[in-house]
């Protein structure tokens, strides 16, 4: 059935559109935040969700707030950045990190990780407990990067909500856990806060990957949704940084919502080692 055309919501949702552009274009200018390159239906929605939380009516009443409001910019872009993770999530990717890509990073003498976007951390503690289970801290270092100084900050803090624990237990069961979760962290009420030796080996820093450069050595690339809120070009050029900071036979791991395509520039510069965690290694020749 042909649904009759309602001008109205027409001319709003174009208007809707502008506004985001405008939007966009101001965090932009004003704020050195990038996201003109973020695929629009996510961003779309998480716009209109700020709306609800900052209890204005239309997505263009933002465009002041970002222009005059300052305060107000973190927690925009915090909410655009989908800051959301889990411990050990999808731990079938873990699993496979532990039992196939630890025992290779062990045989170089110095391990270079960088984790990119590493939201609330709950990656980075994650990887920390697999690499002390390994016995391999001592000769890491993991580099946790975002682009949101708010997760950043939350992330060193290393406090989580008891809610999840269930889940946390279940994912680091799933991931060929070797201890105990409890082991890893102090209960205080309903928060759980992460062991802070396990963060003996792990700096955290801002990084940007839209307009920042190569940022390490690294043996191991972790970049698990992330590039999912970008539009191919940008998802291309950071695939290309990815590749410029790995050393020969370093991994990248991407997850399994996002995959190096064969059209990917850097295509040929990877091989495969697991298709269905995209986890791929840089070819001794692929520099
Ligand atoms: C959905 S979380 C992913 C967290 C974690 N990697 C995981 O898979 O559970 C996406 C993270 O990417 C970060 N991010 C988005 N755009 C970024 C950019 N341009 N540079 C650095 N980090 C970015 C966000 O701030 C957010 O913390």
């Amino acid at each position: 059935m042909i649904k009759p055309r309602d001008p109205d919501a027409e001319a709003a949702l174009e208007a809707d559109d502008i506004a985001l552009e405008v939007f966009i274009h101001a965090l932009k200018l004003r704020h050195g935040y990038d996201f003109s390159e973020y695929s629009r239906a996510s961003l779309k929605r998480r716009a209109l969700e700020l709306t609800r939380k900052f209890g204005v009516e239309r997505l263009g009443d933002l465009i002041p707030s970002t222009l005059y409001e300052p305060a107000l910019v973190r927690e925009i872009v915090s909410h655009l950045s989908v800051p959301v993770s889990s411990l050990f999530r999808d731990p079938e990717v873990f699993l496979r990190l532990r039992e196939e890509v630890l025992p290779m990073l062990a045989s170089w003498p110095r391990i270079n990780i960088w984790l990119a976007g590493c939201a609330y951390g709950e990656e980075v503690y994650s990887l920390a407990i697999m690499l002390a289970e390994a016995g391999l801290t001592q000769r890491s270092q993991i580099y946790a990067t975002d682009f949101n100084d708010y997760a950043l900050e939350r992330a060193a803090e290393g406090i989580f909500n008891r809610q999840n624990l269930p889940e946390y237990r279940r994912n680091y069961m799933e991931s060929g856990g070797q201890a105990r979760l409890s082991d890893y962290y102090h209960a205080r009420y309903e928060l759980m806060r992460m062991r802070r030796e396990l963060l003996e080996r792990v700096v955290f820093a801002h990084h940007n990957l839209v307009t920042d450069g190569v940022f390490a050595e690294a043996h191991l690339i972790m970049c698990r949704n992330v590039l999912i809120y970008f539009t191919q070009p940008l998802k291309d050029r950071v695939l290309e940084l990815f590749a410029d900071s790995l050393v020969r036979g370093g991994f990248l791991v991407l997850g399994n919502k996002e995959a190096l395509s064969a059209t990917s520039p850097v295509a040929d510069r990877f091989e495969l080692v697991s298709a269905t965690d995209r986890i791929y290694r840089l070819k001794r020749d692929g520099v």
